[in-house]
């Protein structure tokens, strides 16, 4: 598949050496090209033979080219970019993958009853089709893919049967294990989860470096 990642951060970086294991083209943008430069170069090293890297210079010029659209930068970017885009974004596939902290980080800036993922589909247009995923997956966790040699789960949140089927395909070819929730609403729950699993990381001491399995029984 064809990707375009807008923010090419800490999880920028994790997802696109998952994606790019599994052979996608990845396009990469970032307010700061050196990011974008970053990665790719990174990427150079470990993408094996038909994966594509490519950088672009705005978003706009990348969002037709791609199948996916993914907003991994922080919910208030990604909300302006959602915004920004707007129309350009119309019948397209986009995956929010934010956790809405505050300020202090010890809780939600979206009120009780929504989402980031949901609030982020309000400024889209009707045709986009909004998916919430990889919010409860570490950017460090990312890199390997695996956890004490489990695969990670992905748990993959949308309205649109087709954007969600095709973010689980993505989600698979990078070698992680897709967990389809449903309708887009269950991000308020993805979200309180990928918070839950923040504040752990003092207590556990496991430095951003664990991950949350759901356990299924052998006959499922
Ligand atoms: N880190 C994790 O382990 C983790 C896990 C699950 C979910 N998340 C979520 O993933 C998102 C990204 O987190 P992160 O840790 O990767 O953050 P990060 O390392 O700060 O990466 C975000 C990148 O996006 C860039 N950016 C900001 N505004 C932009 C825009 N309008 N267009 C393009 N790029 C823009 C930032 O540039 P500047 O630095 O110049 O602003 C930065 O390079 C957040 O929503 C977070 O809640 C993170």
């Amino acid at each position: 598949m064809r990707v375009l990642i807008i923010g090419a951060g800490s999880m920028g970086r994790g997802i696109a050496r998952r994606l790019a294991s599994g052979n996608n083209t990845i396009t990469l943008f970032d307010v700061d090209p050196a990011k974008s430069e970053a990665v790719a170069s990174d990427l150079g090293g470990s993408r094996p033979g038909g994966a594509r890297v490519a950088i672009a210079e705005t978003p706009s010029e990348a969002v037709p080219e791609n199948d996916i659209t993914i907003l991994a930068s922080w919910y208030a970017a990604n909300l302006d970019v959602a915004r920004k885009l707007g129309q350009e974004l119309d019948g397209r596939i986009v995956v929010d993958i934010s956790n809405p902290l505050n300020e202090t980080y010890d809780g939600l800036v979206t009120p009780p009853g929504t989402s980031a993922a949901e609030t982020i589909r309000s400024v889209l247009p009707q045709g986009a089709k909004l998916v919430k995923a990889f919010n409860t997956t570490f950017a460090a966790t990312l890199l390997t893919g695996h956890v004490g040699g489990q695969p990670l789960d992905v748990f993959i949140a949308g309205d649109d049967e087709h954007a969600r089927q095709s973010v689980i395909e993505l989600v698979r070819s990078g070698g992680l294990n897709p967990v389809d929730v449903g309708e887009l609403k269950r991000a308020r729950e993805l979200e309180a989860l990928g918070f839950l699993g923040i504040t752990l990381q003092g207590r556990l001491g496991t430095n951003f470096m664990s991950g949350w399995k759901l356990m299924i029984p052998a006959h499922a």
